[in-house]
């Protein structure tokens, strides 16, 4: 057993990077004239002065502001995006919608290099919404944001209008309406979980804490840096002004592993595969829900009758696909994890098709299948298409169902006890058991 007291957050929050670069870092970006200028247009400077690009949404030119080291820099512009046009100038672009503010963490790590183009792409929010990116790094993946960055501008894509790079979250989550936190630091070798909950929670109690004083009132926050669900929590609980059932903590990814096993197994194309629920923790404990899926409409287990297979097999391989992933790949999942954001995205602005759902965890508070309140669950839900969702109603359950969803239940409990001190609730006191509480990665 780990068992672990933890104490109060530090003031200062640093976190590392994996091998796909989950990051992030509370202290302040500070560049030097020289490295801003290899950034920002060259517009004339006076001594003691600093420029920075200040990009307003469909105004005619850039605006070159000159702060005299007294303001603060309010946006790190990027290159090209430091220039901004009119949209409702010109033809093509007059009838494209209010331009969206999107925030990633772990901008610069691998899973966002897949994300960030597909946003841009116009793939996601649809081919007439403009957005701007407002990309979170650490000083030392600055390089490596920039990089992104640059990329980004050689893509040439007419929907992405504004590229901000930052390192710190009060700058970079001004006005989002979006926060895709993706930066996390990986359990490293003999690292206690209890100490992986502490070090990370530290890191979403203060993005938490910046969403709450600068993003969008409505902004939606999608948790995907492991421990996702007990992530999302400390994020939602440090943010008290924003709407609780504005968190989701990924394990959309876990569905879409589940929607492939299934339809494998049943010899079907995977569009076939409905109404798959992932419910609780993104970890081993997880339970992927075959007595409500459906295959061709009908329900999996007639047309699946090896249920030995669906309480073992099945269920085994979609808690760890993502460790055998990495034993063969040699890291996490990036490009499918990215396509799951997206999926996951998707699934809240566009309204689900009649009679399906899909799995996302969110607050239990007022669940109707008995499951503890004040935790972050994966569950079944629908959404309208308005970023909103509800819980689904009709879903079964027997005594197999139950009993692994209460394992999951009982193992976010412990989690949630061990990160009391990020979540206000008093002193931390861990208590996990060693096998039960691994990411899927970890197996
Ligand atoms: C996954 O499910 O692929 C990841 O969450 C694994 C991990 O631990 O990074």
């Amino acid at each position: 057993m780990a068992m672990a007291e933890l104490s109060t957050p530090k003031t200062t929050t640093s976190s590392f990077l994996n091998s796909s670069s989950r990051f992030s870092l509370s202290s302040k970006l500070h560049l030097s004239n020289n490295f801003r200028h290899l950034l920002l247009p060259p517009f004339p400077t006076t001594p003691n002065s600093k420029i920075s690009c200040s990009v307003s949404q469909n105004s005619q030119a850039p605006v070159a502001v000159q702060d005299n080291g007294l303001a603060k820099t309010k946006k790190e512009c990027y290159g090209v995006f430091c220039l901004t046009y009119d949209l409702k100038a010109e033809e093509e672009t007059k009838s494209w919608k209010k331009m969206i503010n999107i925030a990633v963490s772990g901008a610069a790590g691998m899973i966002s290099n897949h994300l960030l183009f597909k946003l841009a792409s116009g793939s996601v929010f649809g081919p007439d919404q403009p957005i701007a990116l407002k990309l979170l790094g650490s000083e030392r993946s600055i390089q490596a944001l920039e990089g992104v960055a640059m990329e980004l501008e050689d893509s040439l894509f007419p929907l992405l209008r504004e590229v901000d790079i930052g390192t710190d979250p009060y700058e970079v989550f001004q006005d989002v309406e979006w926060a895709l936190l993706i930066g996390a630091k990986p359990r490293g070798p003999g690292m206690e979980r209890a100490a992986l909950l502490d070090i990370n929670g530290q890191i979403f109690a203060e993005q938490g804490k910046a969403l709450n004083a600068v993003a969008s009132p409505n902004v939606k926050v999608l948790v995907v840096g492991n421990p996702c669900n007990t992530n999302a929590l400390i994020c939602m609980k440090n943010a008290p002004n924003i709407p609780a059932k504005n968190f989701h903590a990924l394990t959309r990814l876990d569905e879409n592993r589940a929607k492939c096993q299934l339809a494998l197994k049943a010899g079907v194309f995977y569009d076939k595969v409905s109404n798959m629920t992932i419910w609780g923790n993104h970890s081993t404990t997880q339970v992927p829900d075959f007595l409500n899926a459906r295959i061709n409409g009908l329900p999996v287990k007639e047309v699946i009758t090896d249920h030995k297979w669906l309480e073992e097999g099945f269920t085994e391989s979609v808690q760890k696909r993502g460790g055998l992933l990495i034993q063969k790949w040699g890291r996490s999942s990036a490009a499918s994890t990215a396509v799951s954001i997206v999926d996951a995205i998707k699934s809240l602005v566009t309204p689900t098709p009649e009679g399906d759902w899909f799995s996302t965890g969110v607050y239990t508070n007022g669940n109707p299948y008995g499951i503890a309140e004040d935790l972050v669950f994966s569950m079944p839900c629908r959404s309208k298409g308005d970023g909103d969702y509800q819980l689904v109603k009709e879903v079964e359950f027997d005594d197999y169902l139950r009993k692994r969803i209460a394992k999951s239940e009982a193992e976010l409990l412990a989690e949630k006890k061990c990160v009391a001190h990020l979540t206000g609730e008093g002193i931390a006191y861990c208590d996990l058991g060693p096998v039960d509480t691994m990411l899927p990665g970890e197996v």
